[in-house]
């Protein structure tokens, strides 16, 4: 099976106004902020790159994309398909969604889910991650990295323990014009929901929560909170049980929490 991204089959069908295909970047995301800041392009549009020098995960975090990886960026307005301000925050977790939805066929018999912000874990071992970030004016820069084909013994030695690939878990190499394909098709559909029936979307994020009954640390500012993992609220919060009762976070940091 090839590896190879064909961008053309993509172009054909995707709901996508266009794609932009790059061998190397330092970032997806940081090229989808430099074209919204010349103007103001048709949206969506995807930019796509082999290989990025400089990924960036979410806080301080980088995000390795060795060759077979699948490392892209969504420039679109939240708008367009009619996601309200107030639901905004719930495109990363929407991302999420659709990365599981997308995945789940070929590892059919395996339990993929989300840990709570937006991280694809498939057994303990983190297989896609979303950096979101917002415009001034609206527009987001939704970056998706995803591992399919890549190596990890070339990876960084830390994740040689926490993250896996499509390769990996099914023994084989994978089509990533089809992943990508149906990780668009699957955005699609997951932002529709969220501008549609939003708190559907937040359902379906915590049926896929693989956090449940977990205890939890969140860095939350300067403070450090602990609790039994509750699910994701339909309004895409993270619940934790603290001696204090149900807590409900928007933002944080989760520490210690090795899948
Ligand atoms: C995380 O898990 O912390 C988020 C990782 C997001 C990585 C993707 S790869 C494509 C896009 N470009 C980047 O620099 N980051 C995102």
């Amino acid at each position: 099976m090839s590896d190879s991204l064909d961008i053309e089959r993509l172009r054909g069908q995707s709901w996508i106004r266009s794609i932009e295909y790059h061998d190397s970047l330092t970032s997806t995301n940081d090229r989808a902020r430099a074209i919204a800041l010349e103007g103001e392009p048709e949206l969506p549009i995807l930019i796509v790159a082999q290989r990025q020098t400089a990924g960036r995960g979410r806080g301080q975090n980088r995000w390795w994309t060795g060759d077979g990886g699948l490392a892209c960026t969504l420039l679109f307005d939240p708008q367009e398909p009619g996601i309200v301000p107030r639901y905004q925050a719930m495109i990363p977790l929407a991302a999420a969604v659709a990365i599981v939805d997308a995945v789940a066929k070929s590892l059919a018999g395996r339990q993929v889910g989300l840990h709570w912000p937006n991280d694809v874990f498939v057994a303990g071992r983190k297989l896609a991650g979303v950096l979101v970030e917002g415009l001034p004016d609206g527009r987001q820069i939704l970056g998706i990295g995803l591992n399919v084909n890549n190596a990890l013994a070339e990876a960084p030695p830390e994740l040689a323990e926490t993250a896996t690939t499509l390769a990996e878990l099914t023994g084989s190499v994978q089509d990533r014009t089809e992943v990508l394909a149906a990780l668009l098709w699957h955005l699609e559909s997951a932002l529709g929901q969220l501008a549609a029936n939003p708190e559907s979307l937040g359902r379906r994020a915590d049926q896929l929560c693989l956090q449940h009954g977990r205890p939890l640390c969140l860095r939350s500012g300067s403070q450090d909170v602990r609790g039994i993992c509750r699910g994701i609220a339909p309004d895409g919060a993270l619940v934790l049980e603290t001696p204090a009762g149900y807590k409900y976070y928007y933002s944080g940091v989760l520490v210690h929490d090795a899948g």
